[in-house]
Order: C-alpha cells, then structure tokens, then sequence
C-alpha cells in the first residue's frame, strides 16, 4: 500500500469510527473519600500538582461531612485520548453557573469563559494566565471538578457548541432575529490537555460551598497562620538599613500603630537580581543582632527573595549541576524537584536565616513574565518539562521553605507570587504589582473557590481618600499589610486619615480571636475564610434576579444570559457571618445586596434589611460590613503585638440580632504546630434566652490541659442592647 491509499484509508477509517466527536474512553469513578471521586483517563504522567505539593486529604474533616451520591450523571461525562492529548467534556445544564479556574481579577462567573490556565504574572486580562490558574471549577449546581494536571490547561467554560450537542441552539438569523446571540448556548465545559491521560477528580456537594470545603480538605486543609501572622506587616524600603527599620519600628510603637512582622525587600542581600541571598553588611551590619533586636520590640521579620541564585552566592556552584538550562536576569534556575537542591539551597537559608531568627519569607517572580522567566523550551536536569515546572515551582518553593519551619516546630505565614491546586494547606498568601483596587477585590473573592489566599495590599495612593479605602479592605482580608518596598509609605503618611488608618489597624487587632477561628475553620472544616457571596446561603438566583432588568433574566428570551446572570465582584463574606462591601476611590454611596435573613449593621448592631438591596452611604472612615443574624464575633482589647504564646487575653464577645447562637471559638498556643498533635481547643460559646426573656452568653470551660489564652470575658448584644452584663 502507498502512501496516498494508506492516508485515504486513515481518513475514511476516522471518519467511520469517530462521527463527531471522539470522546471514547469510558470513566471509572472510585469513591476515595466520603464525595470525592477520582476518575483516571488514559496514562496519566507522573509529575502532577498533588505530586508537586504533596498534597495529603484531611480524611477526618472529610469524613465528618455527609456522605453523599456521584453528582453527576456520569454518562453525560466525556473523555478521549487523541494525538496524544486529552480531551475532556462535562456537562452544563440551562440554569448552571461555574466559579473558580484559579486567580481570576474580572469575572467571578466562569460560564461563557475562554481560559488558557498557565502561571503568569497577570497582565490585565482574565484569559487564565494568572498566579494560581487552579484547575478546579465548582459549580452553583453543588458539585466541584479539578484535572489533576501540571499542563498548560486550555478550558471552554461553556463557550463552545458541539454538532452532537441535544441543547445545541437553533441556528437564528442574524439580519431579522434579535434573538440572535454571537454567544450561542452551550452546554458543557471541555478541555484540552496537554499530556496522553490525567487523573480527575470530582466533589460532591450538597451545596456550591460543601464542594469546596471537600476540595480543600482533599488538599489537607487550609493553613492556621501563626497568631502574629494575622496582625499587621510592612514591607519597608528596599534600601533600608538596620538602624533605620529598628527605626520605623519604634515609629509604630510611638505612634500607636500594631506591628507584628516587618518585611525587607530586595535591599537586604549583598545584591540582588540575581541574589546572594546573604545579608548586605554594609546596610546590615549585625544581622543576627537586628533581627533579635526587633524580636524584643516584638516585631518579626520576613524576608525578600525570588530563588535564582547569582554567580555571587555561596550557593552557585554547590547548586549548578542541578539547574535549568536557562537563566533568569543572570541567575540560575534551581531544578527544586530534586533533593541535592533541597539540601544546598534551603540548607544556606536555615543556617543564615531561620537559625538567626527569621520568620517568613516573600517568595517573588515565580510566577512570569515569560520575557524574563525560563522559556518552555528550557530543559531541566530532572527531565521535568519548562511547562510542568511553571505550573508548579510556586507549588514547590511553598512546601520547601514551610518545611523548614515545619522541622523547628515554628509556624510561618508569608507570600509567594504563584501558587496551583494543592496548595491549599500552605501557608502563603499571593500578592502582585497590578494595583487596581476593584480587580484586587474580585481577585479575594475568588481565591476563596481555589483555595488560595490573596492579599489587596495597599503600596501608596494619590489622596488620602484612596489610602484609607484601600487600607478598609487591607484589614479584612489574609492578611493586613502595606507594601511600601518602593514607595516608602506608611499607615500615617496622609495625615488627614492617619487616625482613621489607626483605628482600622486596632480594629483588625482586636478582631484577631475571631479570624484565628476562621482559619481554624478553614483547616478543620476546609471551609474559605473570604470566600464570595454565591457561596452563602440564601444567596441564591432569585435574589441575584433583582439585578437583572427582566429581558436580561427572562429565559426563554435569552438562556445564555441567564446562565451567566449578573456576577457580584465587590462584596465578599469575611469568616461565619460577616459580610464585607468596600467603597472605592470616589465613590460616597453604594448598593449592598442582603442574602434571605435578617442583618445587621457591624459598627452600630442596628437591622440593616432582609434579602434585599440596600443603598448605604457611611462616612469616609467607615468600610461597609454586616453581620449575620445571631452572629458572635469574638474580640479581645486592641492592642499593638498579637498575643505571645501562653499570655492570656480579656474578650469582648459581641451578638448581633435577636437569634440565640452558638459560636466554636478556636485556641491552641499559636506558634507551633502542636495542635497537629491534639494540643488545640474548641470552646462553645452560646448566647440564649433565659426565662426572663434576656440574652445571656456563656463560654465552656477549658477541657484540663489544653491551651487557653482567654481571660475575662464580657459580653456585648450588639442589636439587643438592654441584654448588656457590664
Ligand atoms: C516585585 C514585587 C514587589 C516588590 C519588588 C521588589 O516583583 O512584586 O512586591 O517585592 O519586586 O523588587
């Protein structure tokens, strides 16, 4: 047989065994933890992200959830290996609506999107080129998918229509029809995966949230952050010297500013981009000095550092033999999946930093820009590929460097610039140089789908207006820092609303009990502590449907509007029962929308509406925040250090609404990772009726010999105020 017969022969055969679309190989779904299904379709390869993170489940969390049936009807799944790629299909109903892929800046619905899920740092567009394109998508349906992949991931979010399709659209004229759409409707989210098979995995839910709680519990639970993690940090000017951080630092003092960790920026090293990773004695003559100096003033420190060691550093020729074929600005690649590099590279960090007293690390620039980043034709000596190592060196250097904090028993919290799926349980919060306040919001509320933590930090600001409303939403988020590494600025710079920045950054301290709890929460229980609003309850369609002029809700004038109904990218829930909507630069007033259920005002505990959308207008020092009905926010006095280990402090327990509630406040010794070995409490905190029709609060007793770091305790009833015991 020639060439040419051969060829035709090829053809016909594809087009007889494969009629439309070639999804041909069937599923297997295996239970492997109550409502979490893993499905493996072809080979998959062996280095994936939950290899990269070495993600380990949180059975017990898992196992504490409701069992529950496969979500999906599993025929309606597709999958297929072709040209040594795989494809992949699951179906969308009418009414469905998808969150998630990772980092997104723009769109909190997924449905209709077009992603190329691939680390990057993000240049302004949701095209899924982010710092963590997860590849995991929860549905408002109460179900959740995640393509256990290290690929460059292409999705069709519910944007492509297939010829096969039973919901494919009438084909509509253009010229008479206004019902003519250039989005036609779509009924499925395909993929298309680099690699000749891929594990996959599928949650349950009943709700959207529980299927996120079991994706992060499968990932192991989210970090408890240290106590002092959840105060404030600065990042000071990145040519500081010693003398004058200990300066600033007394500054906060003085000033009455909190202050827990202060991070140094580049300038710390001897040289950076490339880096020594060695302090600069000129600027940082006593380094051991310097950091326990700070210690006795209570302030920790984090340092600056993206991993590409320079011909200058110690490290450089241990190191070499294990790097990439390419540089990065003159620094070499180290290829972090073999262990020589763990032992070289992290083993200078222990003795220079961790041994001195260092806290955390600010893990920069492994993220993107392609044009300074390794290429994708870059070779590593493990025989890892340059795109598998994109997708996961942020994954890698977070669980490198937490191990070593893990091995002295100390708990850190830091930043990094990329992260993936099974990152869940590190305990780093993402950050970027893109600073448009409305998009950093978004981006918060939808690291709360991936399992990831954000932070909209504040760097400087053109009035003094736009500082203290982006400080607003820099204390209720992962955490409260300002990032001044180029600009120098600080909490008080702008004089007219350096009181109001104070209070605010009293406030996050004083709120400290409770967002201890929250994380507590997110490890046990997986559940995000800012998360968005289509994951709360009462939250549902009919609500989101007031925002929508008729024609755009009506369905049978337009089902794809329908499925992607207006998204709410500006409020977000902060933990149990706050609801946190942030003002912008310029604007006085803005609309709220009120899940089903009574709320009320945070600051005043005055009812604030029931399902619906209400206008508010605060004054320039207030952040808009509402609580649940019978929410129990706990409080301790305000103070400038979160609390050491073993100081006990005096609560506030606030109530809000007229509703008995009950309240799991968490404590362990906040340091240590002790409370992996049981040293950790749940005390119940209740509010009821008595039968003189007043609310009282109570707060178990510490079970004997697990931490407590309550003092006394008074109770505040926020809405019911008569209720008052002090
Ligand atoms: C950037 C980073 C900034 C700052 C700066 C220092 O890449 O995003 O936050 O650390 O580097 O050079």
């Amino acid at each position: 047989m020639n060439y040419l017969t051969a060829r035709v022969l090829q053809v016909f055969l594809c087009i007889l065994l494969f009629p439309a679309v070639a999804y041909t190989q069937a599923i297997e779904w295996n239970e492997i933890a109550p409502g979490v299904w893993k499905g493996i379709i072809g080979d998959p390869e062996k280095f994936d992200l939950l290899e990269a993170s070495g993600a380990t489940p949180r059975l017990e969390g898992l196992e504490n959830m409701e069992e529950a049936d496969f979500p999906l009807d599993p025929e309606q799944i597709a999958a297929s290996i072709e040209e040594g790629k795989t494809f992949l299909r699951f179906p969308l109903t009418v009414r469905e609506q998808i969150y998630g892929f990772g980092l997104q800046f723009k769109t909190v619905h997924q449905r209709g999107q077009i992603l190329h899920l691939h680390v990057d740092h993000y240049g302004g567009k949701d095209d899924g080129r982010t710092h963590a394109p997860v590849p995991f998508y929860v549905s408002s349906n109460g179900y959740g998918v995640f393509v256990n992949s290290a690929r460059y991931i292409n999705v069709y979010a519910g944007s492509a229509v297939r010829k096969d399709s039973e919901n494919a659209p009438k084909a509509l004229d253009r010229n008479t029809d206004k019902n003519w759409t250039s989005r036609p409707y779509s009924d499925a989210v395909e993929m298309l995966i680099p690699a000749p098979g891929i594990e996959v995995y599928v949650f349950a839910g009943p709700t959207p949230l529980d299927a996120v709680r079991r994706f992060n519990l499968f990932n192991g639970g989210g970090p408890i952050p240290p106590r002092w993690g959840l105060g404030f940090t600065q990042r000071v000017h990145k040519l500081l010297t010693a003398e004058q951080v200990l300066q600033e630092a007394s500054d906060f003092e003085a000033k009455g500013y909190p202050l827990d960790f202060i991070g140094l920026e580049p300038g710390w090293q001897s040289k950076s981009y490339p880096n020594t990773f060695e302090w600069d004695l000129g600027r940082f003559p006593k380094p051991k000095e310097f950091v326990s100096e700070l210690r006795k003033k209570g302030v920790r420190v984090n340092l600056w550092i993206n991993p590409y060691p320079s011909p200058e550093s110690p490290i450089y020729k241990p190191i070499l033999a294990y790097t990439a074929s390419h540089t990065v600005w003159g620094g070499v690649v180290p290829d972090f999946t073999l262990d020589t590099v763990g032992r070289v590279f992290w083993s200078h960090f222990e003795k220079e930093h961790l041994d001195i007293g260092v806290s955390g690390y600010k893990i920069d620039e492994v993220d993107g820009y392609d044009r300074y980043l390794w290429p994708d034709v870059a070779r590593f000596p493990s025989g890892i590929s340059a795109e598998q190592m994109r997708q996961t060196y942020g994954l890698l250097v977070q669980r490198q460097s937490d191990s070593l904090f893990r091995k002295r028993n100390e708990r850190t919290y830091g930043l990094v610039r990329a992260s993936n799926a099974g990152a869940v349980s590190f305990p780093y919060v993402i950050y970027n140089d893109y600073y448009n306040h409305e998009d950093f919001i978004t981006a918060l509320i939808n690291s709360g789908f991936s399992g990831i933590l954000w932070t909209p930090e504040a760097r400087a600001s053109q009035t003094g207006e736009e500082w203290l409303r982006r400080m607003q939403t820099v204390v209720f988020s992962p955490m409260a820092m300002i990032n001044a590494w180029s600009s120098g600025t600080k909490p008080w710079s702008f004089e007219e609303v350096a009181e109001e920045v104070r209070q605010l950054a009293l406030l996050r301290m004083s709120m400290m009990p409770y967002w201890y709890s929250e994380f507590a929460k997110y490890h046990f229980e997986g559940t995000p502590p800012f998360r968005a609003m289509d994951l709360e309850d009462g939250f549902h369609a009919d609500q989101q449907r007031s925002t929508l002029s008729d024609e755009e809700a009506d369905l049978e004038l337009n089902p794809y509007a329908e499925a992607v109904k207006k998204e709410v990218k500006d409020q977000y829930m902060a933990g149990e029962y706050l609801l946190v909507a942030p003002i912008f630069t310029g604007q006085t007033s803005r609309k709220v929308i009120l899940p089903v259920g009574n709320w009320y005002d945070f600051y005043t505990g005055v009812y604030a509406g029931n399902g619906e959308v209400i206008d508010v207008s605060p004054e320039l020092g207030q952040i808009p925040v509402f609580v649940k009905d019978g929410g129990i926010i706990p409080m301790m006095e305000p103070r400038l250090h979160a609390p050491k280990v073993g100081e006990t402090v005096n609560l506030e327990i606030r109530h809000y609404g007229d509703k008995p509630a009950v309240y799991q406040l968490y404590d362990d010794d906040g340091e240590s990772f002790d409370y992996e070995q049981g040293h950790y409490s749940w005390r119940e905190i209740k509010v009821e009726y008595q039968k003189n029709g007043k609310l009282k609060g109570s707060i178990s007793k510490v079970e004997k010999g697990k931490p407590n770091s309550v003092g006394n305790v008074v109770w505040r009833f926020m809405t019911m105020k008569e209720n008052d015991d002090n």
